[in-house]
């Protein structure tokens, strides 16, 4: 049997970027002969081991053919005549189809080098179709290599967008889906994922609310951008740069879904658009499952983000209510991820991106004074239940209107 380094592991060392997971490649092998080796088995579907020491993936080499809809629908074909070309042509990109043995002597049939060299994203045959969910991986490893200089192949591009068209993305698991997508918001450049997304119609059928943004305009003297789509990448943009956690990226894609159902006469105001927001943010929220962390500070980012903005006029009361939906006493560290989105969000817009935003240290000081309150001496009053709750809420808007006179 023969072996050889296959995928992420040889395309990364030759863009000299670190490599983590290794992939494996047997050819010439059966399944008992891997077992007699010690390698354990994954599953029952696949030709899959795991390495005995190494815990690494060693695949037996295989063919694969489409036979119905979606990802589950393949039948494979693994046996020691499998070439090693004809596993690496059943694969995604060019790239990502080349194999590596141990004296790093490469086998690269479809030029993946070449596209390397030329920093393009290339599918290795019209095979690329055959699983949907290569379309966020595309846009993934766009968002990726961006700052490479890598750019999708305008005939892969293709392929993604036929794809997009034929109804076969809806048949992606929401697991799988979400998995690509928290990976590329991740990325260095995730707005690159949103826009090739776009560029091949599949953001359209992945997140409408999120499409709907672009051709939608704000007022010019707060969003010199005016493109609400626009706004939105550059948020997102922002929230790389400052490498904020999946959570605050994840609230900063969905903050203003409310603006694209803003009538075109409303146009450029979008009045209350935070709260006609809300059912977009959870519709996409659930479509992908996407974790609870997530979900709640993206509906709470869309409702208040506003109220960041305006942080240093509001009431005192309303301080005190923005900090009460935030449960800031017992979830702090939530509260500091809406002010980090707040913050992106005022970033995010055509030559204010480096702005400074007092907002954030007023709210962290509402936050602080608010918590100062101490609920013993009320207990010792005899306050209890909900007489209590009242006391404490009293106290703590005092605390505010003392915090807003000093600031
Ligand atoms: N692959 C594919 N199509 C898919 C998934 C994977 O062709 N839908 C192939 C590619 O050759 C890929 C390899 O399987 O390089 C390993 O896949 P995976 O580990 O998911 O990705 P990597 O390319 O290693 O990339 P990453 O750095 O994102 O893990």
């Amino acid at each position: 049997m023969q072996i050889y380094k296959v995928g992420g592991a040889v395309r990364d060392r030759l863009l000299g970027r670190p490599v983590t997971d290794i992939d494996w490649v047997v050819v010439g092998a059966t399944t008992e002969e891997m077992l007699a080796k010690g390698f354990r088995p994954v599953g029952a579907d696949f030709p899959v081991f795991l390495h005995p020491k190494s815990g690494e993936e060693y695949a037996l080499a295989r063919t694969e053919r489409k036979s119905g809809r979606g990802y589950g629908g393949f039948t494979f074909h693994a046996s020691p005549e499998v070439t090693l070309e004809e596993d690496l042509i059943r694969r995604d990109l060019t790239i990502n189809a080349m194999a590596e043995d141990d004296q790093q002597n490469l086998t690269d049939p479809y030029h993946g080098q070449r596209d390397l060299e030329a920093r393009l994203l290339r599918h290795v045959s019209p095979a690329f179709t055959e699983d949907p969910l290569r379309v966020l991986r595309v846009a993934r490893f766009a968002a990726r290599y961006a700052g490479l200089g890598f750019t999708v192949a305008p005939e892969t591009l293709a392929l993604m967008r036929q794809l997009s068209e034929s109804g076969e993305l809806e048949a992606l698991t929401a697991e799988r889906s979400w998995k690509e997508i928290a990976r590329a918001l991740m990325e260095d450049q995730p707005q690159v994922f949103i826009q090739v997304l776009r560029e091949c119609g599949a953001l359209k059928v992945l997140m409408p609310e999120v499409d709907a943004l672009f051709g939608v305009p704000q007022p010019e003297a707060h969003h010199p951008e005016i493109d609400t789509g626009v706004h939105t990448l550059s948020v997102l943009e922002q929230a790389a740069q400052h490498k904020q956690p999946l959570t605050v990226r994840w609230a900063c894609l969905l903050h203003d879904l409310g603006k694209g159902l803003t009538p075109e006469e409303e146009w450029p105001r979008h009045i209350a658009h935070e709260h006609k927001g809300l059912k977009l943010i959870k519709a996409v929220n659930e479509r992908f499952k996407a974790p609870k962390d997530c979900q709640e500070l993206a509906l709470l980012v869309g409702e208040y983000h506003t109220h960041g903005h305006r942080a240093l006029e509001l009431k005192p009361s309303t301080l005190l209510e923005l900090l009460q939906s935030f449960d800031v006493y017992r979830r702090p560290q939530r509260f500091e991820e809406f002010i980090a989105a707040c913050e992106m969000d005022a970033r995010g817009r055509k030559g204010l991106e480096q702005r400074s935003y007092p907002q954030a240290d007023y709210l962290r000081g509402a936050a602080t004074a608010a918590r100062s309150v101490a609920v013993q001496p009320l207990l010792e009053k005899g306050f209890k239940g909900p007489e209590l709750g009242e006391a404490i809420k009293r106290e703590r808007l005092k605390a505010l209107k003392a915090y807003k006179e000093q600031a």
